[in-house]
């Protein structure tokens, strides 16, 4: 039987923080490398301080925003590569971030775990995540951050932010909107990746990275500490007699 696919886009911010924790690096590695026993693990990472960093440096030089997005985009890449640095000790992984989501999909011919960063500007790697999941077919789509779960307002600044154990991605979309809004943009979903989320009804956790004990939880699709992004939207059932709509996503 095809074993599940599972795709996880860990923020840059849990994987490069601005001191690099290489005890948790190696952690977080180990756990990939024991869930790809049983399942196909695609990865993305996302640019974090670094990319936050460069973006701003080359923003007061008066780069325009997609010049911004591919410095983004080169510090998702050096993220992915010490990944694969930590992934090595432990496994076999394609040697580079690999460039496109259809060459990460095609590794999995060949390898249980592939890394990458993002791809072209105009989005974050969550949207990378999202297209990742939906091309290779995977089981569940992991958003691994630096905070539980998506909250009514920004958990470090508002103490009694609230945080949802499930939300519809409408509700999401109401309040984060759809668009890209510029390089190095924080916010636990990007729009372009909530809209692709919604029109592909791809199956959404959000879960603190650190945490890996539930993030190892949301990965095997278990109970777990964080938030499950919602569809409760669904097609009506047909009416007797009426041809069968096509599906609304071809990986459920
Ligand atoms: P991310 O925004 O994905 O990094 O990429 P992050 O903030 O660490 O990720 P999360 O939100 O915590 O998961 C950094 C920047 O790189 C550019 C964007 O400017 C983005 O803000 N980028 C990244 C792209 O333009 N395209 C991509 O495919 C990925």
């Amino acid at each position: 039987m095809e074993q599940e696919r599972v795709v996880i886009s860990i923020g840059g911010s849990i994987v490069a923080p601005p001191n690099l924790d290489t005890t948790y690096i190696d952690s977080l590695a180990r756990l990939l490398v024991d869930l790809a026993k049983d399942r196909k693990l695609f990865c993305v990472t996302g640019g974090g301080w670094i990319a936050r960093q460069y973006i701003e440096a080359g923003r007061s030089f008066g780069a325009d925003e997609e010049e911004l997005d591919l410095i983004g985009i080169a510090a998702t890449r050096i993220n992915a590569q010490l990944l694969i640095a930590a992934l090595s000790k432990y496994t076999e992984v394609p040697v580079r971030p690999l460039a496109s989501v259809d060459a990460t999909v095609e590794s999995a011919e060949g390898y249980r775990i592939a890394v990458m960063g993002g791809t072209y500007p105009g989005h974050s790697t969550d949207y990378v995540g999202v297209e990742l999941a939906v091309k290779a077919g995977a089981k569940r789509f992991v958003n691994a951050t630096n905070v539980d779960g998506v909250y009514s307002a920004d958990p470090n600044v508002v103490a009694t932010a609230e945080m949802y154990k499930d939300i519809t991605v409408d509700a999401l979309i109401k309040m984060m909107g759809v668009e890209w809004k510029m390089a190095g943009t924080k916010a636990v979903i990007d729009g372009p990746a909530l809209k692709l989320i919604r029109e592909k009804r791809v199956p959404t956790f959000v879960v603190n990275g650190r945490n890996l004990p539930e993030l190892s939880k949301a990965l095997q699709g278990q109970e777990f500490h964080g938030t499950r992004i919602t569809f409760p939207d669904a097609a009506p059932a047909p009416k007797p007699g009426a041809a069968a709509a096509a599906p609304a996503s071809p990986r459920r």
